[in-house]
C-alpha cells in the first residue's frame, strides 16, 4: 500500500467535492478502486438520539442491515468500544453480521466529533488476513478528515 499516495488521493476528494454527501461517496468509491481487497466501503452514522447505527454512503453490493443496534455485529461492538476493529477472519467471530458468503474479513475504524463516537467506517474483503497496520493508518486518515466536514 502506497500511504502517501493514496492520502494525496483523498485529499484530492475533500478538494473535488462540494458536499459531505458526493465527499462520503467519493471516499467510498476512491477506496474500493484503489484497494484491491476492500471489497464493500460504507460508512454508517448513529441514527439521531438512538442507539443504533444507521448504513450511509456506500460502495458495493446493497445490504439489508441498514440500521445495526449498538452492541450488535463488527459495526455495532464498534460503536460502543470506540476502538479500532480488525477482524482479520471473520468466523471465529461469534458476534458477526454477515453481508454475505463472499466476505471473509471486516475493518471498522470509529468517527470522533468533540470526542464522541458518532459514526464510522466499514469494509468488507473477500480475502482472510489482508489487513496491515498501514489500512488502519489510512482508515484513521479519513476518518479525521471526514470528522472536519460533520
Ligand atoms: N458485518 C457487519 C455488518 C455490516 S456489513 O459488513 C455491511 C457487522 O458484523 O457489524
Amino acid at each position: 500500500m502506497n500511504l502517501a499516495q493514496l492520502k494525496a488521493g483523498i485529499d484530492q476528494i475533500f478538494t473535488n467535492t462540494q458536499n459531505t454527501s458526493d465527499t462520503l461517496q467519493g471516499i467510498c468509491d476512491y477506496l474500493e478502486n484503489q484497494i484491491s481487497y476492500y471489497d464493500w466501503v460504507g460508512f454508517y452514522f448513529r441514527n439521531g438520539e438512538k442507539e443504533e447505527l444507521k448504513l450511509a454512503e456506500f460502495t458495493g453490493e446493497p445490504t439489508e442491515h441498514t440500521i445495526i443496534p449498538f452492541g450488535k455485529g463488527i459495526c455495532g461492538q464498534v460503536a460502543v468500544s470506540n476502538e479500532n476493529f480488525v477482524v482479520q477472519d471473520v468466523s471465529e467471530q461469534d458476534n458477526y453480521i454477515s453481508c454475505g458468503w463472499k466476505v471473509k474479513s471486516e475493518i471498522v475504524i470509529p468517527i470522533f466529533v468533540n470526542d464522541q463516537n458518532i459514526g464510522q467506517i466499514d469494509i468488507d474483503s473477500h480475502a482472510v488476513s489482508p489487513f496491515t497496520p498501514e489500512d488502519e493508518q489510512l482508515l484513521e486518515y479519513v476518518c479525521d478528515k471526514v470528522a472536519t466536514i460533520l
